[in-house]
């Protein structure tokens, strides 16, 4: 599930129908940042987390990016994520410290952050979201990445991820969704939590009395899907998890269908009662 994590859909790519994972294994000129890591110790865990001495163009184009795509959140991006950036302390300025998210996350929902060095394998990635710690990155793209990265980075994971973790129910379900992956062994199974993943944690959408709102990361950090993501050019779907199980979905292109849950109660509680029917969760 590596590639789910970390979508960047701003690259106009050759359609390619097996998963990310499995073109980039068979690349030879794959990018490194873009191997999965398995870990082979313990990673530096929420106080244990240094800021790291960035050089001026970082901070630059963390604000580039964040201004940019700050503009486009009002009437787009739902109001949980909105007051998760408010809580979180998020600003243009400068690339914020992953100590200090870490703490307030801990205060607000009982989460914690801990620094990974780049893609992780996904049982890795997951095994620290089934004991509420977010994996994330503290290093962001080059200035020549500016429009795309292939590796993930840490504006997609703090500004993408971070602010809809400080709602209960949804990290409430990200710690559930988590523990139900890391259960099942079935290939068949595992694609359809997959699918699940993408279609919610990264590309959710949520219906509001305002209209249709964006919660999913991958939307919210990729400066097209955020305008494309509302657009008349989507199929919306009213959420079914059986159904999310079911649909295939695009790695490299803007998304044609997405999913519209109706509170991030129902997300989690409607997550739960499928994992148990299923018999992957307690
Ligand atoms: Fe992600």
């Amino acid at each position: 599930m590596a590639e789910e994590l970390h979508p960047d859909h701003d690259k106009n790519e050759e359609d390619l129908s097996k998963s990310a994972y499995a073109q980039y294994a068979e690349q030879e000129d794959v990018d490194p940042r873009c191997i999965p890591i398995k870990l082979d110790g313990p990673v530096p865990e929420h106080t244990d987390i240094t800021y790291p001495e960035y050089p001026p163009h970082d901070h630059e184009t963390w604000k580039t990016l964040y201004t940019r795509q700050e503009r486009e959140l009002p009437g787009r991006a739902c109001e949980e994520y909105l007051a998760g950036m408010e809580a979180l302390g998020l600003t243009p300025d400068r690339i914020p410290n992953l100590k200090d998210i870490s703490l307030k996350l801990d205060e607000s929902v009982g989460w914690r952050i801990a620094r990974i060095p780049g893609l992780l394998d996904t049982n890795d990635f997951l095994g620290f979201m089934a004991r509420a710690h977010f994996p994330s990155t503290d290093y962001i793209r080059q200035p020549e990445e500016i429009e795309y990265t292939p590796a993930p980075d840490c504006f997609h994971d703090m500004f993408g991820h971070m602010p809809t973790i400080t709602n209960p129910f949804f990290s409430n379900f990200f710690q559930y969704f988590a523990q139900t992956y890391l259960n099942v062994t079935e290939e068949r199974e595992i694609r359809a939590l997959e699918r699940f993943y993408w279609f919610t944690v990264e590309f959710g959408l949520i219906n509001t009395p305002e209209g249709r709102r964006i919660y999913g990361a991958g939307i919210l950090s990729s400066p097209k899907e955020v305008t494309h993501a509302l657009s008349d050019n989507v199929e919306v779907i009213d959420f079914e998890p059986e159904r999310i199980g079911a649909q295939e979905y695009e790695v490299w292109h803007l998304q044609p269908t997405l999913f519209a849950i109706d509170s991030f109660e129902q997300l989690d509680q409607e997550f739960r009662a499928w994992a148990k029917a299923k018999g992957w969760n307690d």
